[in-house]
Parts: C-alpha cells; sequence; structure tokens
C-alpha cells in the first residue's frame, strides 16, 4: 500500500505574509520527511517533521512557542501508534523538541504520560534541556507584553489578542482581574521586562502514526494543559484502521474528543469523509475553532478546518498537496 505523510502547522487566523511563509516551510519538510518514511518508517517520519517544525519559530510549538499568563513556556506534545505504544508530556519547559522526549517516554519508560518536573528531569537526563531563552523569540515576547498591558489596564483595549482571551477564557479573566496576588506576578513579570500547534500523520504501508506538539494556547493559565497530549482529543492512532492529529482551541478539542471521534469513524468511512463528517457534527452543538488530519488504514488522507487556514501539507510518491483552505 502506499506510503503517505500529512503534516500541519496549526489552525487559526494566519497573516497573509505568514502563511505564505508557513506554507513554504511545510513545502520543504514534508519533502524531507516524505524521504525518512521511505527510509525509515511511519515513526521516525512523523518524529522529524514535528522536530523541524518545533526548531521554526514561525510555530508554536519548541522554539516560538507562545508565552502563558506569567510570559513563560510551558509545551505538550504526544505521539501514538497504538494503544500499546504511545507517550506524552504536558507543561514541560526548556525543551526545544518535545516531541523527543514524549517517544522516550514512549519508548525507555513503563508510563505514558510524564508531566512537569519529572518530564523536564527526564529530558535533562536524555540531554535534551536547553535554556528557556533558546526558545524565546522577540515576537512572542511583544505579544505578550501587548497584552498584559492591556490586561492591567482593566481591558480598555482594542487589541484582538484580548478579545481572543476574552472569548476563549471568560471565567479566566474574571479570576485573574480579582485576584491581587496573581496580578501581582504578571506586572512583577511585565516590569522585568493562537494556537498554531504543529502535527503530523503517516502510514508506511504498515504503521500508522499520529504525533503533536504544542506551546498551547497565548496567555493560558500556568498549568493549563491543551489538547495535545490528551489521548484521543489532540492527538490518536489505531493499529489497521487510522491516526489523526488536532490543532485548536484545546478546551474545545477535549470536550469533543476530536480525534479520537474521526479515527473511529475511519473504520467504515474513509478519512476524507470521517474529518468533514466530524468537524460538521461537533461545529453544528458546540464551539469549534478547530483543524484536524488524517490518514487511513488504505493510506487516504484528509483534512478538515473550522478555522479560516490551515496551513497543510500532503505527499506520497506521486502527489504533493500544499494549501492552507481545504
Ligand atoms: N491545541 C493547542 C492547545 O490548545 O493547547
Amino acid at each position: 500500500m502506499g506510503k503517505i505523510l500529512v503534516i500541519h502547522g496549526g489552525a487559526g487566523a494566519w497573516r497573509a505574509e505568514k502563511l505564505e511563509k508557513a506554507e513554504i516551510i511545510l513545502d520543504k519538510i514534508s519533502s524531507e520527511g516524505f524521504e525518512v518514511l521511505k527510509n525509515k518508517g511511519a515513526l521516525d517520519a512523523v518524529e522529524y517533521v514535528i522536530k523541524r517544525m518545533e526548531e521554526d519559530e514561525l510555530f508554536n510549538a519548541g522554539r516560538g512557542s507562545v508565552l502563558n499568563l506569567f510570559g513563560e513556556i510551558e509545551m505538550d506534545a504526544g505521539i501514538m501508534l497504538d494503544e500499546d505504544n504511545l507517550g506524552f508530556v504536558a507543561n514541560v519547559k526548556n525543551l526545544l523538541h518535545p516531541i523527543v522526549l514524549a517517544r522516550k517516554v514512549m519508548e525507555i519508560t513503563d508510563h505514558i504520560f510524564l508531566a512537569g518536573s519529572g518530564a523536564e528531569l527526564l529530558g535533562k537526563y536524555l540531554g535534551l534541556r536547553v535554556d528557556d531563552h533558546a526558545l524565546r523569540t522577540k515576537e512572542r515576547e511583544n505579544q505578550w507584553r501587548t497584552a498584559i498591558r492591556a490586561l492591567i489596564q482593566h481591558m480598555e483595549v482594542k487589541d484582538s489578542y484580548i478579545k481572543r482571551i476574552k472569548q476563549i477564557y471568560p471565567k479566566l479573566l474574571k479570576i485573574i482581574l480579582n485576584n491581587e496576588e496573581i496580578l501581582n506576578v504578571v506586572r512583577k513579570r511585565l516590569s522585568d521586562g493562537i494556537y498554531d500547534t504543529v502535527g503530523a500523520v503517516a502510514f508506511d504501508g504498515t504503521s500508522l502514526v499520529a504525533g503533536t506538539s504544542t506551546g498551547g494556547i497565548f496567555m493560558k493559565f500556568p498549568g493549563r494543559i491543551g489538547d495535545t497530549p490528551i489521548i484521543g482529543a489532540g492527538t490518536y492512532a489505531r493499529k489497521n484502521v487510522g491516526a489523526a492529529s488536532a490543532s485548536g482551541v484545546g478546551e474545545q478539542i477535549i470536550r469533543a474528543q476530536l480525534c479520537l471521534k474521526v479515527v473511529e469513524r475511519m473504520k467504515s468511512i474513509s478519512a476524507n469523509e470521517a474529518v468533514a463528517m466530524v468537524l460538521e457534527e461537533i461545529a453544528s452543538r458546540r464551539d469549534l475553532q478547530a483543524g484536524v488530519i488524517a490518514i487511513d488504514h488504505k493510506g487516504n488522507f484528509g483534512v478538515a478546518h473550522t478555522t479560516k487556514r490551515f496551513p497543510v501539507a500532503v505527499v506520497t510518491k506521486n502527489m504533493k498537496i500544499v494549501k492552507s483552505e481545504w
């Protein structure tokens, strides 16, 4: 059966100039990844392409991750082949490649999911630790400062980040604004100085693999975990059935169990039909700002999104598609 690789750079409202860059990068990375798929198989290919996207500051994963409310980077990642082969990490700092750590959790520990300081300790032991400054970019810092200033000035804001935070986290904002202790941490960080998760699915003729990596959502409360490392939400794969990776607002994707539903559907219908049907069904019942990529056991692919844009590259031996509206 034909080998196939599908990679995404995150669902969201991309600005035109960034989107153009993203498509060029996805084009290049997906071609490199397809070579890895041919020579080493689906697991290595998924890890390879996600590592490359984690290295590129354009994407919200690894270097260039968005900052949380306190101006810190906390990342999540996951990789999965089936119920017996899966690894997830959450709330990790100081790592350029959370996806590599997720794979290590799967391969060298007795666990499935590691979070926070323990996950970082394993990363350090494996030589994966990097300085926080290696992950931060000026653009993400400026985005954070603008939003925090606006927040502290009691949201007299036209700023679009705050508008988005208001929509996504209305309850959280109340807590922040009514809690002097939290506000003081935020103020102190300020005086010191959207969700574009990446993911991939691959099929090498035998194995189906899904992987996802993210800095999470901008201005999230410290400790918040999104959909990416939640099995069946942002990442899911089942042997001889299919693999799926999602991007978008984590809370909405977790509630919808998006990737699990897509993979379940692929038992009886193609990847293309499954992603369209599942997104439509969920979006008809509740808010869903998301994108999802999938491959079924026959090597068919599917891409669907409810966000404005979703840059995705699809590669097979005879075909290459790179586009952001599906
Ligand atoms: N989809 C990324 C997140 O919500 O964390």
